[in-house]
This record gives C-alpha cells, sequence and structure tokens, in this order.
C-alpha cells in the first residue's frame, strides 16, 4: 500500500484497491469476450494466461490492497466494524468472481484449441501426393530409343553449347555459310554457339567412340526462329549416325524405314526426296504414309497422304576428314529428326508450343 493510500479512510482504500483491480482487469474482460476470444490462437491465449496469473497474486495475495484493509477490520471502531467487514468481504468476493469467470474463459479455450490441435480425424481421407509423369516428348524419345537400341544403336548425349568447330567446321558448314549468320543461330557473349542441331554429336561420338559406330542422340537444339504453331527457339532431335566399311544408301533407306514401321505399324511406307545438307553427299528428305489414313489423305498429313519427317544422306567426305577418318575406307550414313513435330502430330495437336506451356491439365493426359 502506498503513503497516500494508507493516509486515506479504510472505506477509501477498500475503494481504491476495487478501482485499481477494475482498471487492470478490463482489457482481459474484453479479450474473454466470447467473440474476442474464439479467434485467438492457442499461443496467444497460453501467454495471456501467464499474465493473468500475475494479476491475480497482485490483487488478492498476501501483499495486496485488499489484503491490506482486511487487516484494517479490527482496528475500525467497534461500531464500524461489522458494515466494514461487509464491505471488504463483498468486494473480495466481487474480485474473485471476476477473476474466476477469466481464468476459466481463458482455460476453456486453451483446451479447446489444443484438442483441435491434436486430434486426427481418422475418418478423413488421406491426401495422395500428386505422382510426376513423363512429359509427352519423353515419352515420344524413349520409343525412339527403344527401336534403335533394339537394332544395335548406342545412346549418346552431349553438350548443348558447342564451338563453332563441332556446329559448323566440322560438320562442313564453311564460313560464309547462312546458317552461320546470327539471325538464325543463339550465340554467347564468349563466342560460343547454342547447337542448331544435333549433328554436332556426329563429331563428338566418332573422335570418342572412333569407327565403327552406330548411334542416336536425342537432344535439345536452338534456333532463332519465331514461335508458331510448328516452330519454337527450342526443340528436340534424335540424330543417327552409322559408319562402317561399306555402308550405302541402301543402308539408310532400310534402316529409316524399318525404324518408322516399327513406330507407325509394319505397313508403313517410307519415302526419300532428294535434298541438301551440307554435312551429307547425297542428302534426302524422308516422308513416311500417314498413320492416321493409310495414304488416303486427311488433316493430319494435309491430305498429301504423307508425313515429312526430317533429313538424312551419306556422311560427307569431309566431315570424316574432319574426325580423321579415312573416307576411302570408311562410308556411313546420318539421319536427323526433329521429336516435337513428331510428338504433334501423334497426339493431333494443333501447335507444338502447347508442348512447352507447362499446362498440367494439358500434360496430364499423356500419362
Ligand atoms: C537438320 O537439322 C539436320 N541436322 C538433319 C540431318 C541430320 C540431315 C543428319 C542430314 C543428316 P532440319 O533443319 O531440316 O535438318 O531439321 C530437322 C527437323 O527438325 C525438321 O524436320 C523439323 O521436324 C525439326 N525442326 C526444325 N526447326 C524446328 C523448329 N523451329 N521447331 C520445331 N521443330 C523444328
Amino acid at each position: 500500500m502506498t503513503e497516500s493510500q494508507s493516509e486515506l479512510s479504510p472505506e477509501r482504500q477498500v475503494q481504491a484497491a476495487r478501482k485499481a483491480f477494475d482498471q487492470e482487469i478490463e482489457r482481459f474482460v474484453r479479450f474473454c469476450d466470447p467473440s474476442q476470444l474464439s479467434r485467438v490462437d492457442l499461443e496467444t491465449a497460453e501467454l495471456e494466461e501467464r499474465g493473468f496469473k500475475e494479476i491475480r497474486v497482485r490483487h488478492l495475495g498476501k501483499k495486496s490492497a485488499l489484503a491490506a484493509s482486511r487487516k484494517l477490520i479490527g482496528r475500525v471502531p467497534a461500531e464500524q466494524r461489522p458494515a466494514f467487514g461487509q464491505l471488504v468481504q463483498s468486494t473480495e468476493d466481487a474480485m474473485v468472481q471476476t477473476v474466476e469467470k477469466i481464468e476459466s474463459a481463458l482455460k476453456g479455450h486453451i483446451e479447446s484449441e489444443r484438442t483441435a490441435r491434436e486430434s486426427i480425424d481418422v475418418t478423413m481421407p488421406g491426401r495422395r501426393p500428386r505422382a510426376g509423369h513423363r512429359h509427352p516428348i519423353t515419352l515420344l524419345r524413349e520409343r525412339v530409343e527403344d527401336v534403335f537400341v533394339a537394332l544395335g544403336y548406342a545412346i549418346e548425349d552431349d553438350r548443348e553449347i558447342e564451338t563453332d568447330f563441332y556446329n559448323f567446321d566440322a560438320l562442313n558448314i564453311p564460313e560464309h555459310h547462312p546458317a552461320r549468320a546470327s539471325q538464325d543461330t543463339f550465340y554467347t557473349t564468349e563466342g560460343f554457339a547454342l547447337r542448331t542441331q544435333t549433328s554436332t554429336v556426329q563429331i563428338h561420338a566418332m573422335q570418342r567412340r572412333g569407327v565403327p559406330v552406330r548411334m542416336i542422340a536425342p537432344g535439345r537444339v536452338f534456333r532463332r526462329d519465331t514461335p508458331d504453331p510448328t516452330h519454337n527457339p527450342m526443340f528436340f532431335q534424335v540424330e543417327g549416325l552409322c559408319v562402317d566399311r561399306g555402308i550405302t544408301m541402301a543402308h539408310l533407306k532400310g534402316t529409316v524405314a524399318e525404324f518408322l514401321r516399327r513406330m507407325f505399324g509394319a505397313d508403313t511406307v517410307t519415302r526419300f526426296r532428294p535434298s541438301y545438307f551440307p554435312f551429307t553427299e547425297p542428302s534426302a528428305e524422308f516422308d513416311f504414309s500417314c498413320f492416321k489414313c493409310k495414304g488416303s489423305g486427311c488433316r493430319i498429313c494435309k491430305n498429301s497422304g504423307w508425313i515429312e519427317l526430317g533429313g538424312s544422306g551419306m556422311v560427307h567426305p569431309n566431315v570424316l576428314r574432319a574426325v580423321g577418318v579415312d573416307p576411302q575406307i570408311y562410308s556411313g550414313f546420318a539421319f536427323g529428326l526433329g521429336i516435337d513435330r513428331m510428338c504433334a502430330l501423334m497426339y493431333e495437336l494443333d501447335d507444338i508450343r502447347l508442348l512447352f506451356e507447362n499446362d498440367v491439365r494439358f500434360l496430364e493426359q499423356f500419362e
């Protein structure tokens, strides 16, 4: 009790104790209003409960102002004693009642929050982790790989950033060839280029494995093509290379035809059209009979009965020389095809850009 309080009359001392209690408790009364308390989380409620214990001790404990007033009962004049005793008792009863109400509200809330947090509803269905799956291009690439592995081909993987030597020189693409122009190729500031075709792997594979060699190389390539329904600046190709003694155009035709029969059915017909690639001579593009209409003409083959797939040819002697292979002894064929367009055809997609928009609703259809 402060000095100024002890100077007050006993009744005023009781009133002052009650007033101090009321002031401090007001915040808790508001805090424990059911509409307010229901929004309070467990940690906050526990913190408030700890703080509230101190308030009970301060206002109702042995050293409280109220306890000091109680001691005065014996000292007030006898005729005032019953009334004063009643005042002290009724004040204490009211304070204890308020404190208990707050304590029970806090305790009740804490208990129900703990139960809610710890309870497990065993009847709730579990949350199934969403299993990922392979991209349609990966699915197709794996089918292509399976066919060639069965034909005795190795699978090569190589770098996507290349020097001029691998992307151009070794592939017989001379210095002023249009394929080197910056509007066709992505160059890095260090003078490297993002590979524009998987044919670069022909060179790496022959350097690494020597000849004879039989390999395919699926991978990502990059060109400065404006995106449209049949073009992307990044797409996938599969390269094929076979070099040995006595390899002829007949081996090329037989291999490509067998690959397409295994991919699209035994009745698939393949045709070769003369073409030009700097790294093959002679060169040919190849088409296969439409897998949907079997050659009679439909939307997929644009009513031609044929679907264009890729380029091919006999490896140019200059390419063999670039990797130290004697073209008098060895010959070979190479071919390359785009997986994205093939994928779009097989799944009847109108636009290859769909493959890279990463819309899960679209991709989920190809499990
Ligand atoms: C080549 O890239 C040659 N390297 C193929 C080759 C290999 C010929 C070995 C001879 C010997 P071409 O530029 O035509 O050829 O591309 C091959 C395939 O890639 C095309 O048939 C097409 O399916 C695909 N393609 C080309 N540009 C794009 C593009 N911007 N977006 C998607 N696919 C493309």
